[in-house]
């Protein structure tokens, strides 16, 4: 990812910044493509794992649809050119506005998440006279074994429809005219890395979906969410994560009958190794028990480490990294002890003025920052 060039390039730009390598995303998205047409898959594109619009517009050129979870997300689908009937829309807290304008929008589905929802989409759809493609999300209950911040497919997590919920869904189905079944659709959570979670949720989908078509609903669209991991610990070797390995889980585990469609929705997986954030130290502060990098960027550019104890590599750009290392707490300016990077970081001893980079940080970093403190809104910069 970096290279004298590219390093040379930085040390002329004001920091922090997010550097995303254009060349290694697309690399990114070819293999993803590649593995997903051997089993005719339709990949949705997370979009709330990034929404920059440079990062957005290199995975619509590769004909990915998109997995919204906003009005704003639904828009900006629009706006880069994602074809409406490739546009899914998840939430468990949709609003009328937002609802209004997926319809207005024509989407491909709605991923609806309780029979109250339901009815309201019937509703708002009946008053534009028109009829909402939808799928059910169903909590599975299925442990994604991951961070507990970010599983959602347990009975006690907020998404989806309990099993035990399904007659209603079935009798409301049944009263309302301006809905229209697709089929189903699950998520159980992010950053797996252990595959056989999703051979469990194949398990819990031929059960469910044949639960379906035994009501005499026929179940055409097959969606299986996102939420395959990424290796945070070795950034420049496993840089591009292994989508052969997960589609063919699904193709070996998953029922698909003649007919049928299997959807994915993949965020993380396919923008998280391509960008770093890159930031300079501004002091170092050599203590008794510690000694503190204390960087130009924190939690406001970067949140997960700080709300999910997220692990990301962090190197110093300046200094070659032989020789002897010092341990180091890389922490960030904002007025908060949990403005933390990571604990006992071992780098080359580091100056002020040097950069660092914060790898693996293309997905839920960029669109996480906020403005607290009143800091400035992050640049971008770009490699072709
Ligand atoms: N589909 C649904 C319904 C989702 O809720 C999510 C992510 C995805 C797809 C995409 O999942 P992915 O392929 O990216 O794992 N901010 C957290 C991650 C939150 C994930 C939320 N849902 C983090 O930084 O780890």
């Amino acid at each position: 990812m970096f290279n004298s060039g590219i390093v040379s390039r930085f040390s002329q730009l004001e920091t922090p910044f997010y550097y995303y390598d254009l060349g290694l995303l697309r690399q990114t998205l070819q293999a993803c493509q590649t593995a997903a047409n051997r089993y005719g898959y339709h990949v949705h594109y997370a979009m709330k794992a990034n929404f920059n619009e440079k990062v957005v517009s290199t995975i619509q050129s590769f004909d990915f649809g998109a997995d919204c979870v906003s009005g704003g997300e639904v828009k900006a689908a629009i706006h880069t050119g994602f074809d409406k009937n490739k546009i899914v829309f998840a939430g468990v807290g949709k609003s009328d506005k937002e609802i209004n304008t997926a319809l207005d929008a024509d989407i491909f589905c709605f991923n609806v998440e309780s029979v109250q929802e339901l009815e309201v989409i019937n509703e708002l759809a009946a008053a534009k006279g028109k009829t909402a493609r939808v799928a059910i999300r169903i909590n599975p209950n299925v442990d994604a074994y991951t961070h507990h911040n970010i599983t959602t497919g347990l009975e006690e997590n907020k998404f989806g429809i309990n099993t035990w919920q399904l007659d209603d869904v079935v009798a409301a189905l049944g009263k309302l005219p301006n809905i229209q079944f697709l089929g189903v659709h699950f998520h159980v959570g992010s950053q797996i890395t252990n595959l056989e979670v999703f051979k469990n949720l194949c398990a819990r989908v031929n059960e469910l979906a044949q639960w379906f078509e035994d009501k005499g609903l026929e179940i055409k669209v097959l969606n299986v969410g996102g939420g395959l991991g990424v290796d945070y610990y070795q950034p420049d070797t496993n840089n591009v994560a292994d989508f052969e390995a997960y589609f063919k889980v699904f193709a070996d585990n998953l029922k698909v009958v003649e007919g049928q469609e299997v959807h994915f929705e993949l965020g993380r997986a396919l923008v998280a190794q391509s960008a770093a954030l890159v930031s300079r130290v501004l002091y170092v502060k050599n203590g008794q028990k510690k000694n503190f990098l204390i960087l130009d960027a924190g939690m406001t550019e970067l949140m997960r480490p700080m709300l999910y104890q997220a692990y990301h590599e962090i190197e110093n750009l300046s200094k070659a990294s032989e020789g002897s290392h010092i341990k180091y707490d890389v922490v960030g300016p904002i007025c908060e002890s949990t403005d933390c990077f990571r604990k006992d970081v071992e780098l080359p001893e580091s100056f002020r003025g040097d950069l660092i980079s914060i790898r693996t940080a293309g997905a839920y970093g960029e669109v996480m920052a906020s403005g607290y403190n009143l800091r400035d809104k992050i640049q971008s910069v770009y490699s072709e």
